[in-house]
């Protein structure tokens, strides 16, 4: 049994958290930033990275203390070291650093999206390789035939917007706070998906890419029209996203023979987006699997999971591992046509 730091710095939210090799989580502490950038309606990367520099030590002390051990107790610590916002990114990384190098432990640069892609393994001692997994974040929207730790291939990504992303711009022109995710799920509640006849980019297309810019525009019109209800184009939204997210992964499931479909990432606290793909699971004879909300959003259990997985695969890292803005799971994949910044 080993024992892992976890620290998570990559956005606007910080974390630490004490997880075991045995799927024991100590403690964890996330602190959120959503007041510092809620004026600005996004995350303002220099007022993150500013944040995680005052709050993260803090939750440090606080998640040893609360297991009533310290840094000399830890087999190892693993940071985020990418991809993200990469003030932000340099914080945990350097934090976790001093830590490996003042206590002699050592060091594992994890890929925040690896964090995502094996947290359901945190919660799911079953849940075995090789499975299919929906990865829907702030920052990005792809598919992946998630192989072994490490051993990723993509099958598909977003040729523009992350569905994480679609949420906060269309929560944003309804007037609701950021992170739009949330906000919109809580009115889509009282709305009725059918009311706003919404488009579903590349729904029916024979590869799984996503797009979500178009959605996004004809949002816009509606609110602009006037004509609908907040709380019906809000349900109406949800649902062309519900549509493609079924409709792409249906696709990405006649790929590939993994028995399990998993959906991780911010936007997989949707309860909407899980009910669908639990359902299509249930339908293609797969078996479904999808962490809590709290290990949805990000979190440092997911982090420190991570490291314990590549800890005892024996991946851990020298102390000059590099902070990377971007550092997709699978290098080989090609470029997506139209697949602009995201990796
Ligand atoms: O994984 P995450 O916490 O951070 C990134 O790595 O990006 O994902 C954040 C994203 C935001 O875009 C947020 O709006 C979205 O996840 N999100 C949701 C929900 N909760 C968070 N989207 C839809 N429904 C939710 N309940
Ligand atoms: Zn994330």
């Amino acid at each position: 049994m080993s024992l892992i730091l976890g620290l998570e710095s990559s956005c606007d939210d910080s974390a630490a958290a004490l997880v075991t090799s045995d799927r024991h989580i100590l403690a964890q502490a996330v602190v959120g930033q959503t007041q510092a950038h809620q004026p600005y309606g996004g995350v303002v990367p220099e007022i993150a990275a500013r944040a995680h520099v005052e709050i993260l030590p803090d939750l440090i002390t606080r998640v040893l203390d609360e297991a009533r051990l310290s840094i000399r107790d830890v087999d190892a610590v693993a940071a985020t070291a990418g991809p993200g916002l990469i003030g932000g990114v340099m914080v945990a990384l350097l934090a976790g650093k001093g830590l490996a190098l003042a206590a002699g432990k050592p060091l594992v640069a994890v890929n925040h999206l690896e964090g995502h892609a094996l947290s359901p393994r945190l919660v799911d001692p079953d849940l075995g390789f090789p499975y299919l997994l929906l990865l829907v974040s702030g920052g990005h929207c792809q598919l992946l035939e998630v192989r072994g730790v490490g051993d990723y291939r993509r099958l598909a990504t977003t040729i523009d917007d992350a569905a994480g992303e679609a949420f906060d711009k269309a929560a944003k022109l309804l007037g609701l706070g950021y992170p739009g995710g949330p906000a919109i799920e809580e009115l889509a509640q009282s709305g009725d998906p059918t009311a706003v006849a919404l488009p579903r980019p590349l729904v029916g297309s024979a590869e799984p890419h996503f797009s979500f810019a178009g959605l996004k525009s004809a949002v816009q019109r509606a609110v602009v029209s006037g004509d609908f209800r907040p709380e019906d184009i809000a349900a109406s939204f949800q649902q062309a996203v519900v549509d493609c997210l079924v409709d792409r992964t249906a696709i990405a499931l006649d790929k590939t023979d993994a028995p399990a479909l998993v959906v991780a990432g911010g936007v997989a606290a949707n309860g909407a987006i899980r009910t669908a793909l639990a359902d299509l699971a249930a339908r293609r004879g797969r078996r479904f699997s999808v962490p809590p909300g709290w290990l949805c959003t990000d979190n440092a259990a997911m982090i420190a999971w991570a490291g314990a997985e590549r800890f005892a695969a024996g991946l851990t890292d020298a102390l000059d591992a590099p902070a990377r803005a971007r550092w997709p799971l699978d290098p080989a994949a090609e470029k997506v046509r139209g697949a602009g910044v995201k990796a």
